[in-house]
C-alpha cells in the first residue's frame, strides 16, 4: 500500500515535473519563434530566370510575368540575387549604384510593381546587400581615385607607392591572385578581394557606414523583407596589413573573415538600421567556427539573425565523391551546436555553387529525379531555414560546359588564364569546372520544350541545358511524380507541421555510409526521415530507440506503399520517406 502510494507520488511529481519542463521548453520555442524561421525561401537568380524583351538576359518584367508560379510554388519569400546597376564584372556582385535598378534587369518602376506582386501573394522578398566591395565604376571610386585628397578618397583602402609594395594580399578572382591593384592616377595601389573592379569598401570609415546604412534605409523602407549580406564577413579588414604566414590562403576564411571591428560595425548596423526593421538578416559565410557564426547570429548579440555558413558546401567538391558520414557529421555538429541558440540558414546550392543534384546526389537518367527529390526531402525536414535554388525544384542538373568559351563566370574565366600562364594541366582543370563551375546552377530557367526553353526569344546569355525538353515546367506540372509535384508536396508538409521548422533534431547510425536517419521532436510530434544516399536497394534496420509501431508515410519519393514492421524497411535506391511516428 504504502508502496503504492509511494509510486504513484512518484509519477505525479514526475508528470508534473514532465508537463512544466514540456511546457516551459514549448514556451521558450514560442517566445523564439519568427517569421523568418518559419519561411521557405527561394533564390531567384534574376539573370537566368525569364527574359522578358529579348535580349537574352533575365529581367523583373519576367519575374512579374512569373509570380504565380512562385505562388504555386508554396514558397514564402523570395531572395534575388543583385538586382542594382552594375558592369557585370561579376554578374550585379559588383554594384555602380546601390540606389538603382541594372539597366539589363528594368526600371525602379518594375522594382515597386514586382515587390507589390510579391507582397499582394503574400511572399516577402529578401535583397542582396554587397558591401564589402562596391564596383570601380561607382562614383565613390571614380571620386575616390581622382585624387589622394578626394573627400571620397577614405572610402576604399589603399596602398601609397612610396611605401613600397604592399603586403600580399590574396585575391579570390584575380588572374594572378593579387589583391593590390595599382592606379597610375594617385600611384597608389587599392584593395580588391575580389575582382579588379571590385574594390573593397574602408569600413572603417564612418562616413561610409553612414551613407551605406542611409541606402539600407532606402530599400527597407520601401518595404522589403530581409536582406542577404554578401561576403560582410570580410568588411573589416586588419588596416595594421600585418603579413601572414606561408599558405594563409588555404584557410583564408580565418585570415580574412571577422575582422578587427566586424562586431562593432554590426552592433552600428543593427542599432542604426536592422533593429527598426521586422527583417532577416543573413549572414554570408560565417566564420570559420561556430563560435564565429554564434558571435554573429545569436540573438543576445543584436547583429544579424542567420548563419549561412560553408561547411556543407565545403563538402563534395571533389568530382570522385564524397562520404555521406562527412555530410552527416557537418549537419549534425551545426545543427547540435544551433539547439538552443542562433539560427541556421539550410541549403545544397545556390548561385556559387554546381547543381545539388550534380553534387550531392546522382544526376545519370536512372536516378536523377529520385536523389534530387531525397536532396529536397533533407533540406525540407532539417532545422533551419530552407534556402531553395531556383531550378532545383525541377531537378535541374549541371551543364557540364566542354569548352571554356562557354563559360561566363569571371571565377573560371580567369582561374583558366591563371592556369594556362602558370603552363598547369588545363584539361584536369577543365574537367573540374564541369564539376564544380558556378555557371552550372546560372543556365537559364527550364519552363517548356519550345527553344530556349521558353527563358528568351532572343539569344540566351549563356547556353541553355540540353536536358530542357524533358526537364521543365510545364511538363512536370502536368505529372504528379515530378520532383516539381515533389516539391510543392513537400513545402505544403513542412508549413503543416511546426516540428519540421522548430523540433530538435537527433541523428541516428551515424556512421552508416549509406542511409542518413534521423527524427524530429516538438512536445508530443515526432518525425522520422529516412534518406538511402545510395543507388542499393536493401532492407534497413531502424533504431531500436525509435518507436515505429503507429508510423503514419507522410512523404515519399517513390510511388506505391513503403512498408515498415519491426522496425525495418526495404528502401530502394536513392528513396527518401518520411514517417510521423510516436514518441518512444
Ligand atoms: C558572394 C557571392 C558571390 C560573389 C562574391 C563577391 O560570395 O555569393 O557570387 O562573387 O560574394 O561579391
Amino acid at each position: 500500500m504504502r508502496n503504492s502510494i509511494g509510486l504513484t507520488f512518484t509519477c505525479l511529481i514526475f508528470f508534473v515535473i514532465n508537463c512544466f519542463s514540456q511546457q516551459s521548453s514549448n514556451n521558450n520555442k514560442a517566445s523564439r519563434a519568427a517569421w523568418w524561421k518559419e519561411a521557405v525561401v527561394y533564390q531567384l537568380y534574376p539573370r537566368s530566370f525569364k527574359d522578358s524583351d529579348g535580349d537574352g538576359v533575365g529581367d523583373l518584367k519576367g519575374i512579374i510575368s512569373k509570380l504565380d508560379y512562385l505562388k504555386s510554388l508554396g514558397v514564402d519569400a523570395v531572395w534575388l540575387n543583385p538586382i542594382f546597376s552594375s558592369p557585370n564584372d561579376d554578374n550585379g556582385y559588383d554594384i555602380s549604384d546601390y540606389r538603382n535598378i541594372m539597366k539589363e534587369f528594368g526600371t525602379m518602376k518594375d522594382f515597386d510593381e514586382l515587390l507589390a506582386g510579391l507582397h499582394k501573394r503574400k511572399i516577402k522578398l529578401i535583397l542582396d546587400m554587397v558591401l564589402n566591395h562596391s564596383s570601380d565604376e561607382h562614383e565613390w571610386f571614380k571620386q575616390a581615385k581622382s585624387s589622394r585628397t578626394n573627400p571620397y578618397r577614405n572610402y576604399y583602402h589603399w596602398w601609397p607607392e612610396e611605401k613600397g609594395k604592399p603586403t600580399p594580399r590574396y585575391s579570390f578572382f584575380d588572374v594572378n591572385n593579387d589583391a593590390w591593384k595599382y592606379d597610375a592616377t594617385t600611384k597608389s595601389y587599392y584593395l580588391h578581394y575580389f575582382s579588379q573592379k571590385q574594390p573593397d569598401l574602408n569600413w572603417e570609415n564612418e562616413k561610409l557606414r553612414n551613407e551605406v546604412y542611409d541606402m539600407m534605409k532606402f530599400w527597407l523602407d520601401k518595404g522589403i523583407d530581409g536582406l542577404r549580406m554578401d561576403a560582410f564577413q570580410y568588411a573589416s579588414k586588419d588596416t595594421t596589413w600585418k603579413k601572414y604566414p606561408e599558405g594563409y590562403e588555404k584557410e583564408i576564411i580565418k585570415y580574412y573573415g571577422m575582422g578587427p571591428n566586424l562586431h562593432q560595425y554590426l552592433k552600428e548596423m543593427n542599432k542604426t538600421v536592422i533593429s527598426k526593421y521586422n527583417v532577416m538578416t543573413v549572414a554570408e559565410g560565417a566564420g570559420s567556427t561556430l563560435e564565429d557564426a554564434h558571435a554573429l547570429v545569436d540573438e543576445d548579440r543584436h547583429e544579424l539573425n542567420m548563419a549561412y555558413h560553408f561547411e556543407i558546401m565545403d563538402i563534395g567538391n571533389d568530382p570522385r565523391g564524397y562520404k555521406l558520414t562527412d555530410l552527416k557529421k557537418a549537419f549534425t555538429r551545426w545543427d547540435y551546436s544551433f539547439a538552443d541558440k542562433g539560427w541556421l540558414a539550410i541549403f545544397l546550392s545556390n548561385h556559387d555553387v554546381p547543381r545539388m543534384v550534380s553534387k550531392y546526389g546522382n544526376d545519370s537518367l536512372q536516378f536523377r529525379s529520385y536523389s534530387s527529390k531525397l536532396l529536397t526531402t533533407l533540406i525540407m525536414t532539417m532545422r533551419g531555414t530552407p534556402f531553395y535554388f531556383n531550378g532545383d525544384e525541377l531537378g535541374m542538373s549541371n551543364i557540364k560546359f566542354n569548352n571554356i568559351d562557354d563559360y561566363r563566370d569571371i571565377a573560371t574565366i580567369n582561374a583558366y588564364k591563371s592556369i594556362k600562364a602558370k603552363g598547369e594541366d588545363v584539361q584536369t582543370f577543365m574537367d573540374k569546372q564541369k564539376f564544380i563551375s558556378r555557371d552550372n546552377t546560372r543556365t537559364p530557367f527550364q519552363w517548356d520544350a519550345s527553344p530556349n526553353a521558353g527563358f528568351t526569344t532572343g539569344k540566351p546569355w549563356i547556353n541553355i541545358n540540353p536536358n530542357y525538353k524533358t526537364v521543365n515546367v510545364v511538363t512536370e506540372e502536368k505529372n504528379p511524380s515530378s520532383e516539381l509535384s515533389y516539391f510543392k508536396k513537400i513545402v505544403a508538409l513542412r508549413k503543416s507541421m511546426p516540428v519540421l521548422v522548430y523540433g530538435d533534431y537527433k541523428v541516428f547510425d551515424i556512421e552508416n555510409p549509406d542511409i542518413y536517419c534521423y527524427t524530429r521532436t516538438d512536445g508530443k510530434d515526432k518525425v522520422l526521415v529516412l534518406l538511402n544516399f545510395s543507388t542499393k536497394a536493401f532492407t534497413y534496420t531502424i533504431d531500436k530507440q525509435i518507436n515505429t509501431t503507429a508510423a503514419k508515410l507522410l512523404i515519399n519519393n517513390y510511388n506505391g506503399v513503403t512498408a515498415l514492421t519491426n522496425n525495418k524497411i526495404s528502401l530502394k535506391p536513392w528513396q527518401s520517406v518520411v514517417f510521423k511516428i510516436n514518441q518512444p
